[in-house]
């Protein structure tokens, strides 16, 4: 099977998240994204890495990032080896009772897909971008 990944690991420090994110538009613009699906995929990339740099306080203080070129279809997966979250009462909070709390559902409005697996160990976010949206 021919090689098909990119693997980034980042250290939580300020504006880490941009290397991330530059690897992401090289990688999208290979693949021949549309720029303005590429900026989508970067800012649904912050908001998945910044909330892994501010909230899952791991030990390692390193977030880890894999890009999977899958035909025409780029996955993007978020890792870190925090506490996690619970994602119902995260989804559930109104959101007028926040001050933030718009990431999670800007992920899902960017991409075309979003999986989220949160757990004691750690956090997990595997979103899914296509070249070619169904509703184009
Ligand atoms: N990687 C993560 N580790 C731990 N908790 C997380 C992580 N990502 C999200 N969360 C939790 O989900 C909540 C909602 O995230 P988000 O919608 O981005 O809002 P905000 O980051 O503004 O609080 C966060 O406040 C946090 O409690
Ligand atoms: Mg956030």
């Amino acid at each position: 099977m021919d090689s098909n990944e990119v693997f980034l690991q980042i250290p939580m420090l300020p504006n880490m998240e941009l290397a991330a994110t530059e690897t992401a538009h090289r990688v999208a613009e290979f693949m021949q994204f549309d720029p303005d699906k590429i900026d989508e995929i970067k800012i649904a990339m912050i908001e998945g890495i910044i909330n892994a740099f501010e909230h899952s306080q791991s030990k390692d203080k390193t977030v880890y990032i894999k890009f999977l070129m899958r035909g025409d279809e780029l996955e993007v997966t978020i890792q870190d080896f925090g506490h996690g979250f619970d994602l119902d009462s995260a989804k559930k909070e109104p959101e007028q009772l926040r001050k933030r709390g718009h990431g999670l559902n800007l992920m899902e409005g960017l991409m075309d897909r979003v999986d989220i697996y949160a757990t004691p160990n750690g956090t997990k976010v595997i979103m899914v971008k296509r070249r070619h949206s169904s509703d184009e």
